[in-house]
């Protein structure tokens, strides 16, 4: 049975080339990179070129980069870092309902040791509510955190007007995005949108796992959450993941290199599911911005009187991988927070899936992926509406 991955918003699979050079580089430049004699200067010299390419992607300065096991480090350690750095400037912190757990997570933990925290609602599509924000903006917050693309719906929040308001509000604020489902997918500039962090990670665009980085602005500070040899200048310690930046690095160049076509790619195939999915199968409606807006490789589909976890389920049987926005925790139900925070109806919880396409995902993917959601989507209808089980 061939495979048919929907589910690169989940993960990627590495290129080749990012394979090969993590291999190359885990053999051949083994030295670390704080090492004074020659094999440190060669592991400290991919790291050169990684932020020589980055910086020039988000139009950032060479020296404001921090190389990090991924996004959920890179989330916590710019929401903590400026938390702690600068809790004697103001107690309130600010982010929106949809975001990532290892953005809320991080902002419970600091609700817990006594921050004011704010959630931002945003609209049935999924856009942050303007007006809210303007209005939570105030003298004592010292951190807005955004996401760029939402991981779930796709929606594609305007940075450039959020960082304008955020500053406009309050200079002396700091604006976080969370850009792991956008860099490399999306065009961001740092310094156009006023961002002051960014958090990125390879393995959402074919590089290797474990592996991402922070932008951070020089002028902006942050408290390390790692402490010890003091490396990447005091900002997180650790011996730097040199193959793993090595690798990040190449597929870096790849989607840089390839991006209005990777971008025409993806819409076309979210077009054309979209397309056949809603005018084949009644019942079914997107989940945040309509299929021709939003994030090029998100498409989030409601399935009335299906259980997304079963269809999902139904979809592997059949060699198709996608995600539903629920899930089981221990048995216990756990809804997707972005679907009731864009105002989904209870019976509209549970029954989402989310399809991710990839640079591999073709036509006849999607038209297998089509047939088999039609016929598997009618049998558990059949037994849901009080039929036969299947
Ligand atoms: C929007 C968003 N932020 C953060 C993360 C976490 O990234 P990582 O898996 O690299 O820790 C993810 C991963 O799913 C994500 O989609």
């Amino acid at each position: 049975m061939k495979e048919i991955y929907l589910d690169n918003a989940a993960t990627t699979k590495p290129l080749q080339e990012v394979a090969d050079v993590v291999a190359d580089t885990m053999i051949n430049v083994y030295g670390n990179p704080s090492s004074l004699h020659k094999k440190g200067v060669e592991a400290e010299t991919i790291i050169k070129s990684s932020n020589e390419f980055i910086s020039k992607m988000i139009g950032c300065g060479q020296d404001e980069l921090i190389y990090t096991s991924g996004g959920t480090e890179s989330n916590n350690a710019a929401i903590i870092g400026i938390s702690t750095a600068y809790h004697r400037t103001g107690n309130r912190i600010i982010t929106s309902a949809i975001e990532h757990p290892s953005v809320l997570e991080t902002f419970k933990y600091l609700e817990s040791l006594g921050f004011e925290v704010v959630s931002v609602p945003v609209d049935r599509e999924g856009y942050i509510q303007t007006e809210a924000l303007e209005e939570a903006v105030n003298p004592q917050t010292i951190l807005v955190s955004i996401m760029h693309v939402n991981n779930e719906l796709g929606t594609v929040q305007n940075l450039e007007k959020i960082g304008r308001l955020v500053k406009v509000k309050n200079s002396a604020a700091f604006f976080h995005v969370d850009a792991v489902q956008s860099f490399g997918k999306l065009p961001i500039h740092v310094k156009k949108a006023k961002i002051d962090l960014l958090s990125a990670s390879a393995h959402k665009f074919y590089g290797p796992r474990g592996i991402g980085f922070l932008y951070k602005a020089k002028s902006t500070r942050i408290v390390p959450i790692f402490y010890g040899g003091g490396q990447q200048k005091n900002n997180r310690s650790g011996t730097e993941n040199v193959p793993g930046i090595a690798g990040m690095l190449e597929a870096c160049r790849y989607v840089h290199a390839n991006s209005k076509q990777l971008r025409t790619h993806y819409l076309e195939c979210k077009h054309y599911l979209a397309h056949h999915i809603l005018h084949n199968i009644p019942d079914t409606f997107v989940n945040g911005p309509e299929a021709d807006q939003g994030a090029p490789h998100i498409l989030n589909i409601g399935f009335r009187n299906v259980r997304a976890e079963v269809l999902l389920h139904a979809l592997e049987q059949k060699g198709i991988y996608v995600s539903s926005g629920s899930a089981c925790a221990s048995n216990k139900k756990v809804h997707s927070h972005a679907l009731a925070a864009i105002g989904n109806k209870k019976d509209d919880f549970d029954n989402a899936i989310r399809f991710s396409f990839g640079l591999e995902t073709n036509k006849e993917m999607l038209d297998k992926t089509a047939a088999v959601l039609k016929e598997q989507v009618e049998l558990l209808r059949r037994y849901t509406l009080g039929g036969k089980r299947p």
